[in-house]
């Protein structure tokens, strides 16, 4: 497991040592960052049938605590009258959920034993409020490397994080970090073709939530975390990566981060509904050998209160196009505010070396500084 810099990492070995732990509490120093840890690993195999293919999770975590989490995610997302209201419109939708998601959606539910409502509620509930901060980068050697800091603003996410292998015919087809129950992916890596990032655009509320649903059955477009997860199954390789993020319709705007395998294989797109707004590319011939992105449009300021973009732009000066590496990458993810009181997980990942692929839980964020 990758450890984070002094930041992160003088908490785990605070919370280890009981006496030297209770000297830092009477000295006044608050140890808020405990050890990180490395999420849970599950095969999902894609030979298996949808509804059944979801089963490995109940191994790793518990059914109860499973309920638990995703009825407090509920209700801190959706009010409690607008839940009782949507349950019945939610079940009749489904009959809209397309396929492979419809089935998974309803195993899901099955192997839960929770209501298939909650769980459709749940799989939309996460679609508008991830806030993040995406990273592609690359070497003088010409090696590119991405990088993610998942924010989210509920902490029982970080025990449901989970990375999953899904298999095809015994081997790895793609590869992902997501949270049980969830079927799309914010994060994953089609070994030695490409990896891809999503981070939220704008502010959804939830009573858009609504709205996505709408769309997505209704006017048949992809939830963004699922065309995530279809670009990851089919794309070929970067280009054809890169064009499917781009053109595929999708319920809500969003930032799609895509790295490859050769040089200059990097970009953001920042999409619209139907099309990109815009697609930034590394350009290391000039200069351009990182991009940054958080959650607003990179040719604009970022709002005064959100200082996460200049902070990564200053580290990975610092760091410099000859240092940087998975390690170093990860040290920037962890430079605060990049790493914040709401970041969940921290995936570092580089699809020419794909076995190399990390996800690391920050367990209170990463507020000691
Ligand atoms: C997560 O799990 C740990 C250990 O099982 C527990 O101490 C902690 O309270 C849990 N956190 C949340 C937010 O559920
Ligand atoms: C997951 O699949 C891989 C690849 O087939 C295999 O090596 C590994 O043992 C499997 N892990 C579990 C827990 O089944
Ligand atoms: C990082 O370096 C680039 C190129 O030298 C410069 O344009 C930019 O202002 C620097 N950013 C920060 C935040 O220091």
């Amino acid at each position: 497991m990758q450890r984070g810099p002094a930041a992160c990492s003088a908490g785990p070995r605070l919370a280890r040592i009981g006496p030297l732990r209770m000297l830092t509490l009477l000295l006044g120093v608050v140890v808020s960052c405990r050890a990180e840890f490395a999420p849970p690993t599950v095969n999902i195999s894609l030979d298996e049938d949808p509804e059944v293919r979801w089963a490995p999770l109940t191994k790793v975590f518990d059914v109860d605590f499973l309920n638990k989490a995703a009825a407090e995610v509920i209700d801190s997302t959706v009010p409690k009258w607008v839940h009782h209201a949507v349950t019945p419109i939610v079940e009749a939708m489904e009959k809209y959920i397309p396929q492979p998601y419809a089935g998974e959606i309803r195993g899901m539910a099955s192997h839960l034993g929770g209501s298939l409502s909650d769980v459709i509620i749940l799989n939309f509930a996460y679609e508008i409020s991830a806030f993040c901060t995406s990273i592609v980068a690359q070497d003088k050697n010409g090696h590119v490397y991405h990088g993610r800091n998942l924010d989210y603003p509920h902490p029982v996410l970080r025990n449901l994080t989970v990375n999953i292998v899904f298999l095809k015919n015994g081997e790895v087809a793609y590869r992902g970090t997501s949270f049980a129950g969830y079927v799309g992916l914010w994060t994953g890596q089609s070994p030695n073709k490409f990896s891809v990032s999503g981070d939220q655009r704008g502010s959804e509320h939830w009573w858009n939530w609504w709205k996505n649903v709408v769309s997505a059955f209704l006017f048949r477009r992809s939830p963004v975390s699922w065309l995530v997860r279809e670009t990851l199954e089919e794309a070929e390789d970067f280009q054809d990566a890169v064009m499917r993020l781009s053109k595929i319709p999708i319920i809500t705007g969003v930032y799609y981060i895509v790295a490859g395998v050769r040089a200059g294989e990097g970009a953001v797109i920042t999409r619209e509904r139907m099309g990109p707004a815009d697609i930034w590319t590394l350009d290391p011939l000039n200069g351009g050998w990182y991009r940054v992105e958080t959650n607003f449009d990179h040719w604009l300021p970022p709002p005064a209160w959100d200082h996460r973009r200049d902070a990564a732009n200053k580290a990975l000066n610092a760091t410099g196009q000859a240092h940087i590496n998975m390690e170093t990458l990860y040290q920037v993810l962890s430079t605060t505010p990049v790493c914040n009181g709401i970041t969940v997980y921290t995936t570092t990942m580089s699809t020419a070396a794909p076995e190399k692929y990390n996800t690391v839980v920050r367990p209170e964020g990463c507020t000691l500084n």
